[in-house]
């Protein structure tokens, strides 16, 4: 179960509206490295790992790109809501609006809607935790570029900042499940030789 604070992760105060930001960031709300994507990865491979620690990491992390939805959601939301129409339609974002007005609606930068395929699941410990490695620098890749496009708006580029650093920690995280994983699955096991218990 989860408990809710009424309070986001990192704070997200925008002053000024800017669709054509609101339009590349909302990638890392339901694009295939957001963090919708990693939450459901995460919080769905939890259940199959083989030792408490990386349940307990996959928990963890799972829930925080849960906080990391709501502050990708904050910004896009806070980017949108007072744009005029011109701003929206010069932005590119006339189609968006058509369907879903200025709510935030998961879908990629290109406009490709959330599809479940970004998550992972190979019933494999390994190979889904290789995933998530690989997910966490796919994460911290498409902030980067959201910091390039950003320019020089610190009410954006600040809680960018601050997510860019968790996925880094994230990718850490995954290093340390893994070995553990790899060690759990090493382990030597030992067989009790029947013939000899009948001596
Ligand atoms: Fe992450």
């Amino acid at each position: 179960m989860w408990t809710y604070n009424k309070i986001l992760e990192y704070p997200v105060n925008i002053k000024c509206t800017d669709p054509r930001l609101a339009k590349v960031i909302i990638s890392q709300y339901g694009g295939p490295d957001g963090e919708l994507a990693a939450s459901l990865r995460y919080l769905s491979q939890k259940f199959g790992m083989p030792d408490q620690n990386a349940k307990a990491i996959l928990n963890d992390i799972g829930t925080e790109e849960l906080a990391h939805l709501e502050m990708v959601g904050a910004i896009v939301h806070q980017l949108t809501k007072n744009a005029s129409i011109e701003e929206i339609e010069a932005a590119g974002l006339g189609p968006y609006y058509t369907d879903h007005g200025v709510d935030v609606y998961p879908q990629s930068a290109a406009g490709v809607p959330f599809t479940a395929a970004y998550i992972a699941c190979k019933g494999d410990a390994i190979a889904n935790l290789q995933e998530d490695l690989a997910a966490e620098q796919k994460a911290r890749a498409t902030y980067e570029k959201l910091i390039d496009l950003c320019r020089d708006n610190p009410d954006v580029l600040d809680p960018l900042k601050f997510l860019r650093e968790r996925e880094i920690v994230h990718f850490q995280r995954f290093g340390e499940a893994l070995r553990g994983v790899q060690d759990k699955l090493a382990e030597k096991k030992f067989y009790m030789n029947c013939d000899n218990m009948n001596k």
